[in-house]
């Protein structure tokens, strides 16, 4: 289920909010400059489809937010691992998530579109950690020099539509914080309890 818990930065084990309420994530994230919508999900994408059925079903998602937003380039990232996945895959996976695990931020937006599965984003702000769970159906739109990390779980499971403006905006430059092995990880955030 979507949800945001938010930290104060030197309190990762006492959250001060956490919510799986759309409304109220909604509100937490905008007063943040964060853009999260919900949007509408198709019953035709699960783990199985290709990336071109990704783009074919959500063509009209993708064609109208492309030209309200002027995102020139959209692509597809996926992963779907499970404990019987072969051991190659799942060290390319451990790979995958260990290269965005450490705070950065990019000279672009990093606008994510979630159309299946799950994955954590962890926005630095100010003196707080918002951790944004999002699910199917999830748009998220983090700033340029937004300082955040992404986690995918130990068992990557999703298919991301990833929208951007140029071809070069969106390499990582690394704070070199060690903040983000202080908070829970995804696997710890899918496991706690929502108090919506
Ligand atoms: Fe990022």
């Amino acid at each position: 289920m979507t949800m945001l818990t938010i930290w104060s930065e030197t309190e990762p084990t006492e959250p001060v909010l956490r919510t799986s309420d759309p409304l109220r994530i909604g509100d937490e994230l905008a007063a943040v400059g964060i853009t999260f919508d919900r949007l509408e999900v198709r019953d035709d994408v699960d783990a199985s489809s290709s990336q071109e059925q990704v783009l074919d079903s959500y063509a009209a998602l993708i064609e109208r937010l492309c030209a309200s937003q002027g995102y020139t380039l959209v692509d597809v990232a996926q992963l779907h691992l499970t404990p019987e996945s072969p051991e190659e895959l799942l060290e390319t996976a451990t790979a995958a998530r260990a290269r965005f695990l450490n705070e950065h931020t990019h000279d672009e937006e990093e606008i994510r579109f979630f159309a299946h599965g799950s994955g954590v984003f962890y926005l630095h702000i100010g003196e707080r950690v918002l951790a944004m769970l999002c699910t199917k159906g999830d748009l998220l739109s983090v700033p340029a020099l937004t300082t955040h990390w992404f986690d995918m779980g130990t068992l990557p499971d999703f298919t991301a539509i990833r929208f951007f403006r140029s071809d070069d905006g969106w390499v990582g430059s690394f704070t070199g914080s060690d903040i983000a092995s202080r908070f829970p990880t995804f696997d710890e955030l899918t496991q706690a309890p929502s108090n919506a």
